[in-house]
């Protein structure tokens, strides 16, 4: 059964990770893996648990994201094997065994709780164990966690597989859904609560489905880079719409910004100057290119923008040297996408765990390192008016640099933020966002 035309996709997907886990149990001393996909923390005082959050190493492994209390079990050379648990819950529906597709890459193990799952690993040899805090309830003989062989893996994911790259597309094109949903919802007045709840029935995913909480911000709520509440009532005004949304695949993460202007303006031209940068940015994301250079040039970019805006009086080079245009744009440029939507490694410079450091006073840029084909970024500038960065620009050298009228006109859109999910090749880089919205005919 092939019900998602991926079969053979996984297949090659299973054999590299099985062959970056023999060079890295070979390289750190281990003769087998097991990795726990997680149990969900109990509420304190409660007996309701939190979402269950699978464990993104897991997950690499086997397409399942809604299952606690699994193991997988590799051996070099052997059929990895899957425990998955079996109970007599009434209260909950337990999950029926997989079946057929990629379930039969894998040996699958019916397991009870109440067989210890370390006696499975016991007899592996030196076994490496992958699991969060409080996944094992007994003492286990394998090594929890160990740093060496986990940063090897960490490493190595940053480079998708085929099906990983097919799993991402579809990510984008379900998350697409969404945005063009919530676009015209704000278009048709509703709130942002409004506007959150078009998104995901456009998705046909859950909040927690989502690989992020999901930002719809409204005018001066774009200011807030991580803005998490949702008002139920629209504003009296409706001037902007930021919303920073993802969906999931089988695992895999999108992670898109769109930011909408209820009329023409400054503020839609600003929109129009920023997209115009993004997509030259996209065009960086070259095999060979130190992302760190990426972010910098961003930043001359955005300079240079927010001198023709009128923002500011200094030419986009000089504007990053004197620290102005961190005042408006006070991230990084984007980070690894994946099984995460901050994906692990980002600032690993080698398999063994060296990190190249961020440029000095960039302590937010999340990925340093050089992008090689198959290595999934975003690319997210973005340029906001925010209260406190504003503040404390005003009170020093930079306040001369820039235009105090502009900025209170523009203050009530809040910011603008445009990401795309885009691919490393050895050529030209793959945009899935762009596509996705080029094939809904957005
Ligand atoms: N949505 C989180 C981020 O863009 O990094
Ligand atoms: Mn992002
Ligand atoms: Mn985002």
């Amino acid at each position: 059964m092939d019900g998602d035309g991926l079969d053979g996709l996984f297949e090659t997907h299973l054999r590299t990770t099985m062959h970056r886990a023999d060079l890295a149990l070979a390289e750190t001393g281990f003769d087998a893996l097991a990795i726990h996909s997680g149990v969900p923390p109990m509420q304190f005082l409660d007996d309701q648990e939190y979402p269950f959050k699978v464990n993104p190493q897991f997950k690499a492994w086997v397409p399942l994201t809604d299952t606690p209390g699994c193991v997988l079990l590799y051996t070099p050379g052997a059929k990895p094997k899957l425990l998955f648990p079996q109970s007599d819950d009434y209260w909950h529906r337990p999950a029926p065994l997989p079946r057929g597709g990629w379930a039969e890459r894998f040996e699958v193990i019916p397991w009870v709780p109440a067989d210890p799952v370390a006696r499975y690993w016991r007899q592996l040899g030196r076994t490496a164990v992958i699991a969060p805090p409080g996944a094992l309830d007994g003492p286990s003989t394998g090594e929890l966690n160990p740093a060496g062989l986990m940063t090897r893996l960490h490493f190595d994911r940053a480079v998708k597989t085929d099906y990983e790259l097919e799993c991402m597309r579809r990510a984008n094109r379900l998350a697409v859904r969404g945005h063009v949903a919530a676009a015209a919802a704000f278009r048709d007045g509703l709130s942002e609560y409004g506007a959150a709840q078009r998104y995901l029935a456009a998705c046909a995913q859950r909040d927690e489905e989502m690989p992020y909480n999901n930002i719809v911000a409204y005018n001066e709520h774009a200011s807030t880079l991580h803005y998490q509440h949702l008002d139920r009532a629209p504003p009296p005004q409706l001037r902007a719409l930021l919303i920073d949304a993802g969906a999931a695949f089988r695992g895999y993460a999108a992670d898109i910004t769109r930011t909408h202007s209820a009329g023409p303006g400054a503020y839609a031209d600003l929109i129009a100057a920023l997209d115009a940068v993004q997509r030259a940015l996209c065009g960086e994301i070259v095999a060979g290119r130190d992302y760190r250079d990426v972010h910098l040039s961003a930043h001359r970019r955005i300079g240079d923008l927010l001198r023709e805006a009128g923002i500011t009086k200094l030419t986009g080079s000089a504007a990053l040297e004197l620290g102005v245009t961190s005042v408006f744009f006070p991230h990084g440029i984007g980070h690894l996408l994946g099984l995460q939507v901050h994906d692990v490694g980002g600032l690993l410079a080698d398999p063994q765990g060296h990190e190249n450091p961020r440029p000095v006073g960039h302590p937010y840029l999340r990925l340093t390192r050089r992008l090689e084909p198959g290595v999934v970024v975003t690319v997210e500038p973005g340029v906001y008016f925010i209260d406190s960065l504003l503040r404390a620009a005003a009170t020093d050298a930079r306040a001369a640099y820039i235009d105090w009228e502009r900025i209170a006109a523009l203050r009530p859109f809040g910011g603008i933020r445009i990401e795309d999910n885009v691919v490393t090749t050895s050529s030209t880089p793959e945009n899935l966002t762009r596509d996705a919205f080029a094939q809904c005919g957005g």
